[in-house]
């Protein structure tokens, strides 16, 4: 068995991995929106103390399933994220590795996103075309194998998770904004929406911005608009320029046969139904993660470390760090 721990941003996470069948056995997230609603962001001061405090009760927790006499190796977020967050799981899996004598696995979030695909499977789909939208990313990524993911696209501004959380504060919601925007949206039953302009839509790479169209929510919101209409009509715009940009990717490379969407914006039902249109159109297989594992958490981390304990990539306890940036220029 292999335990992780993601401790990259707001939710303290920690998961058992069996080795053998990539089966997720045990699971357990605290997060902390809670402590940060009312910032309209995330206050990283207070995320480090939080994790502090949630990830020894959460391998407490884990003592009381599992004999850790059994675990084959420590998986760890460490990189990209919060560097005083992601510290926290660092040093727990270092003091756990040495304790163990076991080995160490340091492990890139973004990829684990992408692996969120494979949670309780024993098998990977590759390669594999990706739209990630979290609340650090907006990219399309493409993954010949779990080794080798290039950059196609990232987003000049914002992101796409980051721009649902500005407008919800906009609007006076509490952080995080996604499903707060989403939920709000349904109240709103005409299809009579403002008409936003799609960002980037005679640009001519293929790009993602979200700064433009916050501005352009702002406007109508200090006009005293119609909360839900403003709702609906930014998370259909913000989507269909996903969607065109994908559309983009779609004409202009040689995609794989198979796409997916993952990251915490990735659980947008929106998002995903216009998504999988677009992908029957170009004879695309959209993968899935399922709900439960799109938003952070250690199993995902947990699918990825199986997949490096398999081809015998680990690392040094006196070299592992962690970093705020992820990969190397154009890769992941
Ligand atoms: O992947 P994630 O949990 O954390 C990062 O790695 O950043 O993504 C969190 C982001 C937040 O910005 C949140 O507002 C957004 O995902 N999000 C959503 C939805 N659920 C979460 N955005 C749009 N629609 C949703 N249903
Ligand atoms: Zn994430």
């Amino acid at each position: 068995m292999i335990l992780s721990i993601e401790s990259s941003c707001d939710d303290s996470s920690i998961a058992i991995t069996q080795i053998q069948d990539a089966r997720l056995l045990w699971h357990c997230k605290i997060s902390q929106e809670k402590e940060h609603s009312s910032y309209g962001g995330i206050v990283p001061e207070i995320a480090s103390r939080m994790h502090a405090q949630d990830l020894p009760q959460l391998l407490e927790k884990a003592k009381k399933v599992f004999d850790f006499k059994d675990l084959k190796a420590i998986a760890v977020t460490t990189q990209p994220g919060l560097s005083v967050t992601l510290i926290e799981g660092l040093v727990m899996a270092k003091a756990l590795s040495l304790e163990l004598q076991i080995p160490l696995i340091g492990i890139n979030h973004l990829k684990g996103h992408i692996f969120s695909l494979f949670i309780n499977k024993d098998t990977t789909t590759f390669p594999l075309g990706v739209l990630l939208v979290s609340g650090g990313h907006t990219q399309i990524i493409e993954a010949k194998d779990s080794k080798n993911m290039r950059i196609i696209a990232n987003t000049l501004d914002d992101s796409f998770g980051e721009s649902f959380d500005k407008v919800a504060k906009m609007l006076g919601l509490p952080y995080p904004g996604g499903p707060i925007i989403e939920q709000l949206s349904h109240k709103y039953q005409n299809n009579d929406l403002y008409d936003f302009p799609i960002p980037l839509k005679n640009y001519k790479d293929i790009a993602f911005s979200f700064s433009g169209l916050k501005n352009a929510v702002r406007l109508i919101i200090d006009k005293g608009a119609d909360h839900a209409k403003v709702a609906k009509s930014f998370q259909t715009t913000a989507c269909k320029h996903l969607l065109q940009q994908t559309e983009r990717y779609f004409k202009r490379f040689t995609t794989p046969k198979y796409f997916s969407i993952v990251g915490g914006a990735s659980a947008n039902i929106f998002l995903r139904e216009e998504l999988d249109k677009l992908c029957k159109k170009y004879n695309k297989t959209l993968l899935l993660t399922p709900l439960e594992f799109c938003s952070d958490n250690a199993a995902m981390i947990g699918r990825y470390a199986r997949e490096k304990f398999l081809q015998g990539s680990f690392d040094e306890i006196t070299k592992l760090q962690c970093s705020p940036k992820s990969g190397d220029g154009e890769f992941l």
